[in-house]
């Protein structure tokens, strides 16, 4: 069967993106990393991924002034001209505009700090602590216009531990992040291979 080829937006440290390049080095995962990008051409996870031998890419959002669609039609083209079938945000600190979300609609995955439909948003653990919670944990889900609303793929729980402080808890959630994000995306092409999903060719440019 042959492997998906999705492509992966960062801005920073890129430890998910590392996963999942670990991941896909396995000749039979289901997919293959065509390429990384980052708007921040400071992110560590570009030199990650090259050392890796994976194409890193930067396109700094700042070049592109206020106009985000710009930047997002400079995204869209070097992911379409890698071949991407599938996106996967791992740690990419921008909103998306509608338009690249109707663009990858179905195809995009995001990994997101805690129990969706649960603290959506910024400084999940902090939050999580303040309220009280005695569970926690990350999400694997599709892209939707609603911000961290779209359909769940996977998650891991994480118990809440009474000496717990933000980055403890951090940490440990992102251990299962590393984890929750290889298995959910074999999981998504696996879905898709069986015909049950919903990835769409390529639209062609508008
Ligand atoms: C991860 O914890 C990821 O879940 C989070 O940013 C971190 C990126 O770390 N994403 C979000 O908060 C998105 N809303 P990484 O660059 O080491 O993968």
């Amino acid at each position: 069967m042959s492997r998906r080829r999705a492509g992966i937006l960062i801005s920073g440290r890129g430890s998910n993106m590392a996963a999942l390049l670990d991941a896909a080095s396995d000749p039979s995962y289901p997919a293959e990393i065509g390429v990384v990008l980052s708007n921040r051409p400071e992110a560590p996870g570009l030199e990650r991924a090259r050392a890796a031998g994976v194409e890193a890419v930067a396109v700094d959002h700042r070049a592109f002034g206020r106009d985000r669609q710009a930047h997002e039609r400079a995204v869209d083209g070097v992911l379409r001209a890698n071949g991407t079938e599938i996106v996967c945000l791992a740690g990419y600190m921008r909103l998306l505009t509608p338009w690249l979300i109707a663009r990858w609609q179905g195809r995009m995955l995001n990994i997101h700090p805690s129990l969706l439909p649960d603290l959506p948003g910024l400084n999940t653990h902090a939050r999580a602590l303040a309220e009280g919670r005695t569970e926690h944990g990350c999400t694997v889900h599709l892209v939707t216009e609603d911000m961290d609303a779209g359909p769940i793929i996977a998650q891991s729980r994480v118990p809440v531990l009474p000496d717990d402080d933000a980055d403890g808890l951090a940490a440990r959630v992102l251990a299962q992040e590393h984890l929750l994000y290889p298995k959910a995306l074999a999981l998504f092409v696996a879905r898709e291979d069986l015909g049950g999903g919903t990835l769409q060719p390529v639209a062609g440019p508008p």
